[in-house]
């Protein structure tokens, strides 16, 4: 049977919180235990070099989000980790397909866009703050799905255009070279609820009210304490719904959120139910924070992990380019 191969990029924006293990990292993970899938998980530092231009953030960001999978059960020998600066294959083939993308396809893309967009009604010049790594984004991430021939990509809603374009870009230059280009397709990480941050809007670090996955007990617990309730008395019974009970449905099975649900109609007091759901997050993310401390104390673990990485995607990518460069004409007839 061929496996689908699977791959997603990570911005490395840090420490990542409940929202993104919820949201993605727990599912690209469990995806990676199935017999069907081969998966291929990268940071995108390349990516973050548009708008970091500080190279110990970067550095530790790349770092942090690489211990983060770790420790929240990416199995390295089942899914494959590396950093996409490390690929030259990648580069490469962005230069190439850079000459099969329409400039207008870039025009319309969302990032870039929405800076013209801004800057126009700023009253500035519109290409103000706009660099041509900015404007070329969505080749790069074309670039990144193509060369390993990736047929599902997992992604949240705000990639489903940069998914489409690497489509549009590959067709192009299938229309003229013939089928070598594998036409990638999304899958959308959350098709469910949200998960809630601690004032109810969808967790996210630019709302602030994130909750980080590796923070300390003690702070966990303040943190969940501190979430807003109503004025209910402890006994009446409360409704099966609000930031409390989602948070805890996000980390629990049904037979779990059953039994919520019945504290819940018995009448809970909102201090015990808040107690519940920091008890269950902190069984979850407790032998993760170990873990997470341990890499992140020891980055020699953490290049291993890496280059291993970068060894077996580089060596995967070879033949593609290959023939991809035979395609366009560049390869030297004795090679
Ligand atoms: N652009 C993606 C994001 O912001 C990250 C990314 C880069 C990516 N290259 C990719 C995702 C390739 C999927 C496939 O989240």
């Amino acid at each position: 049977m061929n496996k689908k191969i699977c791959l997603t990029g990570i911005q490395p924006t840090g420490h990542p919180h409940l929202g993104n293990y919820i949201g993605a990292m727990k599912p690209a993970i469990q995806l990676s235990g199935t017999t069907d899938s081969e998966c291929y998980y990268f940071i995108a530092d390349y990516h973050a070099l548009i708008g970091v231009h500080d190279a110990k953030t970067l550095q530790e960001n790349n770092y942090q989000v690489a211990a983060s999978w770790i420790a929240c059960g990416l199995d390295t020998s089942k899914a494959t980790l590396y950093l996409q600066s490390q690929i030259p294959e990648v580069f490469e083939l962005q230069w190439i397909l850079t000459c099969f993308t329409p400039k207008g396809l870039m025009n319309r893309a969302h990032a870039y866009k929405a800076k013209i967009q801004l800057n126009n009604a700023e009253k500035r010049d519109q290409d103000f703050d706009v660099n041509m790594g900015l404007f070329s984004y969505p080749i790069l991430m074309a670039a990144d799905i193509l060369f390993l021939g990736a047929h599902t990509v997992p992604i949240g809603s705000d990639q489903v255009q940069h998914v489409e374009i690497a489509r549009d870009i590959a067709s192009h230059f299938n229309f003229k070279y013939g089928d070598i280009l594998t036409l990638p397709e999304f899958k959308l990480n959350t098709n469910s609820t949200p998960i809630p941050g601690l004032d109810g809007r969808k967790m996210s670090k630019s709302y602030n009210n994130h909750i980080p996955i590796f923070i300390e007990e003690k702070k966990l617990r303040k943190m969940i304490m501190k979430i807003k309730t109503d004025s209910k008395a402890p006994e009446e019974p409360k409704e099966p719904k609000g930031i409390i009970f989602d948070l805890y449905s996000k980390f629990s099975n049904e037979e779990e959120i059953d039994q919520l649900k019945k504290l819940y109609s018995n009448g809970i007091s909102w201090g015990d139910a808040k107690q519940l759901l920091f008890e269950k997050i902190n069984a979850e993310v407790s032998p993760m924070r170990e873990k997470y401390q341990e890499l992140i104390e020891n980055p020699a673990l953490i290049d291993r992990v890496l280059l291993e990485g970068t060894e077996i995607v580089r060596l995967k990518a070879r033949k593609l380019l290959d023939e991809i460069r035979a395609a366009v004409g560049v390869k030297l007839k004795q090679r």
